[in-house]
């Protein structure tokens, strides 16, 4: 069985932050989300492994490599113009040639292994299989239609939902999926759904067979999602307590877990956690208070006696201020710079 990741998408939710890097390679607990989709897939044996890139995302190859770190082999294939989920697949036949294939979004972080799904396949003897989830807002997703245990259709972001069960990123095909691709018109929204070509399979006989997961799973798609995928994979990895990067300083701070610190960070007279994630290279002097926040590479904060929280730093993005105490949500892209007024208390 082989993999496929998609990473080729606008990622237009996530701008200012997507603008500069590909969101498939914005950290969760200071890790690329494309990362975890490798190791999900290495979990289930696949190590042979498509990345599907636009050839702007000249930052993913170096971050790969050819795949060895993660002991899988990877081939890149480009998509210049992002017509779909679908589209990319049909790109990629030739890499995946006749082979059965797990495919994953590769903005979508899933908590659960791929065990379910693989199983789900092999033992409904089915032609396909995808992940189902219940999700707060349908209308936002590829949505399930099951009657009697049996999948019997799925739409694409439906204005009146059939139910609550999201398909998710994760999806195993057989070789018709490339049948069902090949006879689709593009969506409302000018892409080949990916949904279209699974309903095609079905109206054609085939079985795609599902599997609910219980885990948590985010489309690390907007700023808010990014955030809460970020606590779900640090509570994982830390529970409450903390890490520190073996060459980070920390003088004089108060460190509630979950909190990750990466390496070369130099950090004093701060109360921060719990659920924050620093990157390398990161300086924070003076700060009253910083949770639930992610400070990417270098970005430096100083002498904040705001409470900083739900906030994004992006890359060498610098924020100081000296006002009085408050609460602030920030959101600064890479290299900006933000200095706060000094205001008293009654003057916020
Ligand atoms: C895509 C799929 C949708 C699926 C979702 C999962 O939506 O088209 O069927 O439910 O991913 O994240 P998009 O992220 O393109 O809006």
């Amino acid at each position: 069985m082989k993999g496929l990741i998609l990473c080729a998408g606008r990622g237009t939710r996530l701008h200012p932050f997507s603008y500069s890097q590909p969101k498939t390679l914005l950290p969760v607990a200071n890790h690329p989300v494309l990362h975890s989709c490798i190791r999900k897939l290495r979990e289930v044996g696949v190590h042979d492994i498509g990345i599907v890139i636009h050839p702007s995302q000249v930052q993913i190859p170096p971050l790969v490599g050819d795949g060895s770190q993660f002991g899988a082999t990877i081939t890149f294939i480009e998509q210049k113009i992002p017509l779909g989920i679908a589209h990319a697949v049909k790109l990629a036949q030739p890499f995946l040639l006749d082979e059965p294939f797990i495919l994953l979004l590769g903005d979508n972080l899933l908590m659960d292994s791929l065990h379910g799904l693989t199983s789900t396949f092999a033992h409904a003897q089915s032609d396909g299989a995808v992940m189902v989830s219940e999700v707060e807002r349908p209308q936002d997703y590829g949505i399930a239609e099951v009657k009697n245990g049996r999948l019997i259709g799925v739409e694409e972001k439906p204005k009146q939902p059939k139910s609550n069960l999201a398909v998710i990123g994760a999806y195993l095909f057989t070789k018709p999926i490339f049948e069902s691709i090949a006879s689709l018109q593009p969506s409302a929204r000018g892409e080949y759904e990916i949904t279209d070509a699974i309903q095609s399979m079905i109206d054609r006989g085939y079985h795609i067979a599902h599997v609910t997961t219980n885990g948590k799973y985010s489309d690390v798609g907007t700023i808010d999602r990014w955030l809460e995928a970020n606590r779900w994979m640090l509570e994982r990895e830390l529970g409450e307590t903390y890490h520190v990067g073996a060459t980070s300083t920390l003088e004089n701070c108060n460190i509630v877990g979950p909190v990750l610190i990466g390496e070369g960070c130099h950090i004093k007279n701060c109360r921060i956690g719990p659920y924050v994630s620093i990157q390398d290279g990161v300086r924070l002097e003076n700060c009253a208070h910083i949770e639930n926040s992610i400070l990417l590479e270098h970005s430096t904060i100083q002498d904040m006696a705001w409470k900083v929280t739900d906030s994004v730093f992006g890359r060498s993005s610098h924020l100081t201020g000296q006002s009085a105490d408050s609460i602030g949500v920030f959101i600064l892209s890479d290299k900006s710079s933000m200095r706060l007024p000094a205001v008293k208390r009654e003057e916020l």
